[in-house]
């Protein structure tokens, strides 16, 4: 067959192939025909007649995507030797079954092929050709068991894994159902009770110029808000809703001291010291309601962790993409094995004062912001914990940045 016939006929499908080596052609051809005659249905046979030949056929072989299976090669051949040439192949086709054929001289490099070059058989010239197709069948169905094996052995672990994946979903989805259910009989009641703080509003008419009773008023009615906001991302969670938050452009720095403003009710936070230092001072695009739902999280989580005169920081930073801003903490820190949990839904340490659910809430509104949320904590010393927002999220035109 010409050359490139040959390439083209080789390159459809994968062959396997017996590789024979021997610098003696008419017994070289011997063995390949003894081998094809045998094998001829499986297997492709090849033959060289030095070594370097052998790896530069073997090289090809692979190159245009075969497999050889079984490498049979004389020992006393010119330049390299049989040993020497099988010790290199192992290196790189550790798989490749090898034979050695030797004559009584070369037993020394044979046992020294089976510890170097992992030999599997020698043949002492002159064989018994029996015995020797014997010995190739022998060897190459074990190959092919071990490839079963191994396959099996694969497949297996695949669906091993989707098992456990499934039974983790399983889990969740069940998790889910009961928040769900809950959530929509929690959410009813809460929204109920919500409107009766619209008459907040009617308070504010009514006395339009103590200032002081307008401030509380409108506070009330800022909680009403984002109570209400709470709620829907407990909704959207339960349900899984993915759709985008409205987001319109903020001063990043208006909204963190907004939820200070809100964290500073809280009885446990007066008696921490909280710092800010902002480096920049972006206008971003986003929820903002939402944001303030993440930082107040970050916050009630430090001062959770804090002991009375912890100190909380807020550090805005940013680099070419994204705006960073890290809230840290001096409190309890977090065990190093438990750095993946804290964002598993339902992973609390509070027990019965925590839902477990503030981290995958932060996660998610984050993630809608196309931004991300990490994590650095030392066990007895505090906690980091580092959001990302994206300075240009690219979306719509209304995404645009402006600095002040
Ligand atoms: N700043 C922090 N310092 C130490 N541990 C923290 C900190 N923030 C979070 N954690 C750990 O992560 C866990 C999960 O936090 P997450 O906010 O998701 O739930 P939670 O605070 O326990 O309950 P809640 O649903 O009320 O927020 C906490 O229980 C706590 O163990
Ligand atoms: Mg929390």
């Amino acid at each position: 067959m010409p050359d490139s016939e040959h390439k083209q006929a080789t390159c459809e499908t994968t062959r396997k192939v017996i590789v024979c080596v021997d610098d003696d052609r008419a017994l070289l051809e011997g063995l390949t025909q003894q081998l094809d005659a045998a094998f001829g249905e499986e297997y492709d046979v090849e033959g060289a007649e030095s070594a370097l030949e052998a790896i530069e056929l073997i090289e090809r072989l692979y190159e245009e995507g075969h497999v050889v299976d079984m490498v049979i090669s004389d020992q006393v051949m010119p330049g390299m030797k049989g040993d020497e040439l099988l010790e290199r192949l192992h290196v790189q086709y550790p798989d490749t079954i090898k034979i050695m054929l030797t004559g009584q001289a070369g037993l020394d490099s044979a046992i020294h092929a089976i510890n170097n070059a992992g030999l599997s058989r020698y043949l002492v010239k002159p064989w018994d050709d029996d015995e020797f197709i014997l010995a190739v069948r022998d060897l190459l169905d074990r190959l092919e068991l071990e490839r079963e094996n191994k396959r099996l052995f694969q497949e297996l672990q695949v669906a091993y894994k989707q098992l456990v994946e499934t039974q983790e979903q399983l889990i969740e989805t069940e998790k889910l159902a009961v928040v769900g259910k809950m959530a929509t009989g929690i959410v009813h009641e809460i929204r109920n009770q919500l409107t009766v703080l619209g008459y907040a509003e009617v308070i504010k008419m009514a006395v339009p110029d103590n200032q002081k009773v307008n401030e509380y008023v409108q506070n009330v009615l800022d909680a009403r808000v984002r109570i209400l906001s709470v709620v829907d991302e407990i909704r959207r969670f339960a349900r899984k809703q993915t759709q985008p938050y409205q987001k319109d452009s903020y001063l990043l720095t208006e909204v963190i001291e907004s939820a200070l403003t809100i964290i500073a009710y809280d009885q446990d936070a007066k008696r921490r010291k909280f710092i800010t230092e902002y480096q920049v001072e972006p206008f971003l695009v986003l929820n903002r309601n939402k944001i303030i739902q993440v930082l107040l999280n970050m916050l009630r989580n430090a001062i959770q962790a804090t002991t009375e005169d912890g100190t909380i920081t807020i550090v805005v930073t940013k680099n070419a993409e994204y705006v960073i801003i890290d809230v840290s903490d001096d409190g309890c820190g977090i065990p190093s094995n438990q750095l993946e949990s804290i964002w598993e839904p339902f992973f609390t340490t509070k027990g019965e004062r925590g839902t477990g659910l503030g981290l995958e809430i932060c996660k998610r509104i984050i993630k809608g912001h196309s931004g991300s949320i990490s994590c650095q904590s030392e066990e007895g010393k505090g906690s980091t914990f580092t959001i990302r927002l994206p300075l240009d999220s690219g979306d719509t035109a209304d995404n645009t940045v402006s600095s002040s």
